[in-house]
């Protein structure tokens, strides 16, 4: 029986391998190439998407755990028009070097900020996301940036 879920606010259903990782799914069947392959074993966090809201490894999560569930990827994250606040702030400090970890880092941060609106510098440092370029001082201030933002918008 077809999985079915939500991808970016459209019903879609999945009628192949249950087990397939979600990773998979999202580059070579759905033709969303956002979401990056990095270590495929739940390390760099890469793959990084939401799932009902919360952040998962998309690389070890199998398409059977979408079954009546909302899958978000980086491209259903705002627009060119309309950015998230954690993506304009991203550009506001410049942090990208090479910028194959940072779609994971933005869905990390976004998931952060859901749950945190306020991080501390301990929360932020424990995102956990990998970055071989090191631009991690440049991720923590384009945290804070966002945090800022958005509780400013809500206030
Ligand atoms: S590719 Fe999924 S955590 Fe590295
Ligand atoms: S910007 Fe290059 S790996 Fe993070």
């Amino acid at each position: 029986m077809a999985i079915e879920f939500e991808l970016n606010g459209e019903a879609r259903n999945h009628a192949g391998d249950p087990e397939m990782p979600v990773l998979w799914f999202l580059r070579d069947h759905a033709g969303l190439t956002g979401t990056k392959f990095g270590c495929g074993i739940g390390v760099c966090g890469a793959c990084t998407v939401h799932v009902d809201g919360a952040a998962q490894r998309a690389c070890l999560t199998p398409m059977r755990a979408l079954a009546g569930r909302r899958l978000t990827t980086i491209e259903g994250i705002g627009t060119p028009q309309a950015l998230h606040p954690v993506q304009q702030a991203w550009i506001e400090e410049d942090v990208a070097q090479c910028g194959y970890c940072q779609v994971g880092q933005i869905m990390a941060t976004i998931d952060l900020l859901r749950r945190t609106p306020d991080p501390s510098e301990a929360e932020i440092a424990a995102l956990g996301n990998l970055c071989r370029c090191g631009t991690y001082p440049r991720i923590r201030r384009a945290v804070r940036r966002a945090a800022t933002a958005m509780r400013e918008a809500r206030s």
